[in-house]
Formats: C-alpha cells, sequence, structure tokens
C-alpha cells in the first residue's frame, strides 16, 4: 500500500473508492454487553456515495453498529475493511484504522458543540490541535463547510444563539472540517420539528450529490429514507432482518418485523 502522507492535513491517504465501490465490509461482527448479545453477527456493506438508512426498534443494535464503525466501541468478533484495507480483525484494530480516524465523522442526537465557544472555534479546535493546520487554513475550511450547510452568517454565533436545527447543522460542519468520505449520524433530528427536520436531512442529501460522501443514518423519518435512502438496512434484535432498496423494503418486503414496524410508523 503506497503512503501518500500529508503532515500538514493529518491525512493518511486519499481513498481510492469510487462512488458504487464497496467503501466499508462488515463481516461477522458481534457484540455482547454481560449475557445479551446486541449485535449477532452482522454482515453489512456500505458503498461509497451512498445514503443508507438504519431503522428498527430502539434496542435493536442500530447504535452499536455505527459505534463500532466509528471505532467507538469495539466488536468481540469479526471483521471490517475501510477502502479494501482491514481495518478491524481478531477483536482489535489494524494499524490501518487510522483511515476510519481520518475519513469517518460521526454526528449525534444530541447536541454537542462547546457552549461557551462560537461555530468558529467550535469547527477549528480539532482540525487546528489534532491536524494541525494554520489558522487561515481552519478559517478558509470552515468558510466552506458552514457554506456547505447554510449556515455562513452564523460564524460567530454561540451555540445558546442558534436553534436546534442549526446547532445541528453546525454538526455537520463541524464533522466536515475533516473531509470525511463517510458522516454515520444517529437520530440527529429526532429532537426537531418534522420540517426543521426535513431541512437538516436535506443537506445530508446534498452532501452525497455534491460531494458524493457516504452516509449512514439511523432515522425514523420514512419519508426521507423512501425518497433519499440508496439501501434500507432493518434491524431487528441485533440482526440485519432486512437490506434492500427503498422500494423493496417499504412495498415489497415479505419480511414479517418490518412489516409490523412500517405499519407502526406509518400514518
Ligand atoms: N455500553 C453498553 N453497556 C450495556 N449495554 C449496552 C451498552 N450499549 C448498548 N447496550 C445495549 O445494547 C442494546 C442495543 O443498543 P443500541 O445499539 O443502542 O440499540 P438502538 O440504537 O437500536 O436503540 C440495548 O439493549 C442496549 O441497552
Ligand atoms: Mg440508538
Amino acid at each position: 500500500m503506497s503512503e501518500n502522507t500529508t503532515a500538514h492535513t493529518g491525512m493518511h491517504r486519499d481513498i481510492t473508492a469510487k462512488s458504487g465501490d464497496v467503501l466499508v465490509s462488515c463481516r461477522g461482527l458481534q457484540k455482547s454487553f454481560g449475557d445479551r448479545e446486541v449485535m449477532k453477527s452482522i454482515d453489512f456493506d456500505m458503498l461509497a456515495g451512498d445514503i443508507t438508512v438504519i431503522i428498527g426498534r430502539s434496542g435493536s443494535g442500530k447504535s452499536t453498529l455505527l459505534r463500532a464503525i466509528a471505532g467507538l466501541t469495539d466488536p468481540d468478533a469479526g471483521t471490517m475493511t475501510f477502502d479494501g484495507e482491514v481495518v478491524f480483525e481478531d477483536a482489535k484494530r489494524t494499524p490501518a484504522w487510522k483511515q476510519v480516524d481520518s475519513h469517518v465523522g460521526m454526528i449525534f442526537q444530541s447536541y454537542t458543540l462547546w457552549p461557551h465557544m462560537d461555530v468558529l472555534k467550535n469547527l477549528t479546535l480539532a482540525p487546528r490541535k489534532r491536524l494541525g493546520m494554520s489558522e487561515s487554513a481552519a478559517l478558509e475550511r470552515a468558510e466552506q463547510a458552514l457554506a456547505e450547510v447554510g449556515m455562513s452568517d452564523h460564524i460567530h454565533s454561540r451555540p445558546s444563539e442558534l436553534s436546534g436545527g442549526e446547532r445541528q447543522r453546525v454538526a455537520i460542519a463541524r464533522a466536515l472540517m475533516m473531509r470525511p468520505k463517510l458522516l454515520l449520524c444517529d437520530e440527529i433530528t429526532s429532537a426537531l420539528d418534522p420540517p426543521v427536520a426535513a431541512e437538516v436531512l436535506d443537506v445530508l442529501r446534498r452532501l452525497k450529490e455534491e460531494e458524493g460522501i457516504a452516509v449512514a443514518l439511523v432515522t425514523h423519518d420514512m419519508a426521507f429514507a423512501s425518497k433519499a435512502a440508496d439501501r434500507v438496512v432493518f434491524f431487528h434484535q441485533g440482526e440485519i432482518a432486512v437490506n434492500a432498496t427503498p422500494d423493496d423494503a417499504f412495498n415489497k418486503t415479505e419480511d414479517p418485523e418490518l412489516k409490523k414496524f412500517i405499519d407502526a410508523v406509518r400514518f
């Protein structure tokens, strides 16, 4: 594997996966907490540039999978590759894991912005510290990232001066500072009113279309899932029960649990 290290940005190398290539591949991922098996041998692939919507009941293992892909929790067994390199096997991360750190961003439901810093500082803190980015380069990138989420006017606002939807857009912009190839979003719109949630989700759709960023998101927003998803993944009791196109998942599934789930959320 050629090393194309650029110390300035901290990026190990560029991603070679093109739209439609496998970006993340998980095989046999297992995770237990005590005697509770919350991931039971998960096989899961994500293609570069795809939007994957993950649905399922509370407690079915959705967050655990995203956290495992982000490196916030380590599976007990299984393998994971990222852009063709093995990043996790034999219950531990390999040296290639740094690809994941460089190219994967995660955003959560609760706002994780620093309340005592303005938006600009929230965005530039990690790139300045972790990547050693210069102040002017960080400013330029922050301006770009805020433009991408439609928040340019708020560069000097404090988080307390922003609405919930605006904060989540800033949280997305902060993730964009690292130029991710994959964004993992865990119920990022669950605390927002439906129209505001739709605006935030629309930002993700544009990032996919304009930047080719892959998105895996856990959401209960079935309208977004059927409109914008390339794949719909339905979790049930620690297993992926269905992995299909939105049309197949929502209109043609024979899976009894998915049918029940859809009936429960359909209005
Ligand atoms: N750190 C943890 N310690 C113990 N149990 C956990 C931990 N994280 C998750 N779990 C349990 O694992 C199961 C799956 O959780 P999670 O992946 O968060 O589900 P979901 O996101 O689908 O609601 C739940 O029963 C949850 O209580
Ligand atoms: Mg969850």
